[in-house]
C-alpha cells in the first residue's frame, strides 16, 4: 500500500483539487484507493457528496491519520490519498509521517513558491520523499510554457526543491468536473485537463516505484529527503 499526501501550508494551492482528480483517475475495484479528508474545511468530503457514489471511499481524520492508514492496510487498499489543511498542524505532521511520498502543489506566483519551503522542511524532518507540482498555471502556447512558470521553476531550483517537469494548467474543466463530483477523465476523457492529470499520475507512480525500489530512480520527479 502507498500513501500519497497532498500538503502545503498555502491555501488554495490545489491540494484538494489534485487529490480528488487523481483519486478518481486511480481508483479501481481491483486496486482501490481510500481518500482521507484531514481538512476541517471538508473540500474532499463535499466533492465525495456531489459524486454520490461510495467509490472511492472516504474517511475523515481529525487529529491523526495513523489509525486510518493502518486499517486501510489491513483492508487491502492499494492507495491512500490524504488531503491536508493549509497549515503546519499536528495532523499534517502525522500525515507526512505516514506518507510514501508528499505532493506539494504550488501556484506559479512568488508568494506561493516561497510558501513551499516550510512544507519541504516538514518532509525533510520526517525524511520523506516529496515533489512540488505547479498547479493553476497559464496554458502553454505552441508547447512553450508561460514565463511565469519558468520563473517559478527557477525560484524553486534556488532552494533545491524537486519539481515535476509538467504542469497542471488553470482549466475550467477541472472546476466543472469537481462541481459534478467527477474526475477530469470522467468529465471529458479526451480533454487536456484529463491528459495532464494522467501525466501527473504517471510521474507519481514512477516515483513510488523508485521509492519502493522496484524501478530505477533516474528521471523521477521527487527528491528523497535525507
Ligand atoms: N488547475 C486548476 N484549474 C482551475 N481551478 C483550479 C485549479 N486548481 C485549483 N483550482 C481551484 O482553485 C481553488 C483552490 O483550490 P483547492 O481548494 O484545491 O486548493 P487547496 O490547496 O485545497 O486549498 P485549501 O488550502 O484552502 O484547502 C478551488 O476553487 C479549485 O477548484
Ligand atoms: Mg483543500
Amino acid at each position: 500500500m502507498n500513501v500519497i499526501v497532498f500538503a502545503s501550508r498555502k491555501g488554495g494551492s490545489g491540494k484538494s483539487t489534485l487529490a480528488a482528480h487523481l483519486a478518481a483517475h486511480v481508483h479501481k475495484i481491483t486496486k482501490p484507493c481510500l481518500m482521507v479528508d484531514a481538512d476541517p474545511q471538508g473540500s474532499l468530503t463535499l466533492w465525495h457528496k456531489l459524486r454520490g457514489t461510495n467509490e472511492p471511499q472516504i474517511k475523515t481524520a481529525v487529529n491523526s491519520v495513523s489509525g486510518i492508514v493502518a486499517a486501510a492496510k489491513r483492508d487491502g487498499y492499494e492507495w491512500v490519498f490524504i488531503d491536508t489543511p493549509p497549515n503546519l498542524s499536528a495532523v499534517v505532521d502525522d500525515a507526512i509521517k505516514n506518507a510514501t511520498m508528499v505532493v506539494i502543489p504550488a501556484r506559479p506566483g512568488v508568494f506561493d513558491v516561497n510558501a513551499v519551503q516550510e512544507t519541504i522542511q516538514m518532509c525533510r524532518a520526517a525524511r520523506k520523499p516529496y515533489a512540488v507540482v505547479l498547479n493553476g498555471a497559464p496554458a502553454r502556447r505552441d508547447e512553450v510554457e508561460s514565463r511565469i512558470v519558468t520563473i517559478a521553476r527557477e525560484a524553486l531550483a534556488k532552494f533545491r526543491a524537486p519539481v515535476w517537469g509538467g504542469q497542471i494548467t488553470n482549466r475550467a474543466d477541472l472546476l466543472m468536473a469537481l462541481g459534478k463530483g467527477e474526475g477530469a477523465r470522467e468529465y471529458f476523457a479526451e480533454g487536456r485537463a484529463a491528459a495532464e492529470v494522467g501525466r501527473l499520475w504517471a510521474a507519481i507512480e514512477r516515483s513510488v516505484k523508485a521509492i519502493r525500489g522496484t524501478a530505477s530512480a533516474s528521471g523521477v520527479m521527487h527528491k528523497q529527503a535525507a
